[in-house]
């Protein structure tokens, strides 16, 4: 329907590999959705860091922002620390467009095998809204005394009303629109952390006054880890601070079959600046290079990413077609029970989308 231009970042490992498929994708549903793409490839990576000394150009923000979305694969080597590549890329991203809502869907789709026993499809089918721009991510702190015996290191968290505010509205408005179980969880640990998370249970008990037709209840972390397992049925959308929502996100990939399902996309709900498509998995390095990461995650994160571009047709048959291979179970990756390859699985859903 429209023409779009996406920044590209492949990044490192598997983000490569499975950036690939998901382009591939793209390109074969242009044509029935009348779709114009204009992707504009960014190299920004390890390799970049290797040679540049740094993750992307200093006015890297700057080249992104006229653009309409970005999709990105994983950023993380193992030769370099995880500290410098994540601050060098993703997450001053993240925070330099003001991308508040980290949205991770985790739903248990048919064909799909859940390491939890008795659970049947869509018994879970869950959201999490995770803070993605303050919280334990403020990157705040600093090191004194470096290297010697008594060194210390401060990192600070930093809640705000708004920050805290913004996150949890879109968390019921979330819940509104999705009209299933009408109801938001909270998460915090306000029992030990008595300032930041006291200011986000207070928050969320003045914004859920607002949203009457929405149940609520508030679970510290720790029990919510426990109920992601013992009965991951009860959720809906759960809102939780930037830690704790990148937690409990890898606990819902697993039960629901995989990292390699899991998207996610973090999205700056005001559109004044770009938002990014990412998977919830990283660059895998336990796998990278051997063909066999799954697309799936990058792939449904593309339709999420076209979610947001207002193209639904296009987004519900990126949904269907991989639910279809999922169900005929016959082009699934390890991670899936199968012995197909990343290629052969994007080229069997770019085959159904086309
Ligand atoms: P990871 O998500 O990369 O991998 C965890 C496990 O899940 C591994 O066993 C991996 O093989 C498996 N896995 C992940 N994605 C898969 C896929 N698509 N198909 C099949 N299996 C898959 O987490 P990690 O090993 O803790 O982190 C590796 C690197 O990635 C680190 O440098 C980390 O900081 C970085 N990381 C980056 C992002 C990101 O860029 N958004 C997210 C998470 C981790
Ligand atoms: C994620 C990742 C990142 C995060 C890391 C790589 C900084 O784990 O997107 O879930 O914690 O946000
Ligand atoms: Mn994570």
């Amino acid at each position: 329907m429209g023409k779009h231009s996406i920044a590209v970042i492949k990044g490192d490992g598997i983000g490569v590999d499975v950036v690939d498929e998901a382009l591939k994708v793209l390109h074969a549903l242009a044509g029935r959705h009348g779709i114009e793409w204009d992707f504009v490839e960014f190299p920004w990576s390890s390799d970049y860091y290797f040679e540049h000394d740094e993750m992307m150009p200093s006015d890297g923000v700057e080249q992104l922002r006229g653009l309409d979305a970005i999709f990105l694969g994983a950023v993380g080597h193992p030769e370099v620390q995880d500290h410098i590549t994540l601050n060098g890329l993703l997450l001053p991203i993240r925070r330099a467009f003001d991308q508040y809502a980290c949205v991770r869907p985790s739903v248990l789709l048919p064909g799909v095998d859940s390491p939890l026993k008795d659970v049947k499809p869509y018994d879970i089918d869950l959201v999490v809204v995770r803070e993605n721009t303050e919280g334990e991510y403020a990157n705040v702190g600093g090191f004194q005394y470096q290297d010697f015996p008594g060194e210390v290191a401060v990192q600070s968290s930093v809640f705000t009303r708004k920050g805290c505010e913004r996150v949890i509205r879109y968390a019921f408005e979330l819940a509104r629109e999705r009209r299933k179980k009408m109801h938001v969880t909270s998460i915090t640990k306000s029992n030990a952390q008595g300032y930041g998370m006291v200011l986000w249970d207070r928050t969320f008990d003045a914004v859920k006054d607002e949203y009457p037709d929405i149940t609520t209840d508030s679970l510290l972390i720790d029990a919510a880890c426990m109920d992601f397992i013992r009965r991951p049925e009860n959720f809906d959308v759960v809102v939780a601070s930037n830690l704790f929502g990148d937690i409990l996100t890898d606990i819902g990939a697993i039960i629901t079959g995989s990292m390699g399902l899991a998207s996610s996309a973090n999205l700056d709900p005001t559109r004044i600046s770009p938002s990014m498509f990412e998977p919830t998995h990283g660059s895998a390095p336990d796998i990278a290079g051997m063909g066999i990461a799954n697309p799936m995650a990058q792939i449904l994160t593309s339709a999420l990413m076209l979610d947001h571009l207002g193209e639904d047709g296009a987004a519900a048959d990126v949904r269907s077609a991989v639910e279809n291979l999922l169900e005929e179970g016959e082009t699934l990756t390890p991670d899936l029970g199968g012995s197909s390859t990343t290629m052969a699985v994007g080229d069997a859903i770019a085959a159904l989308v086309s």
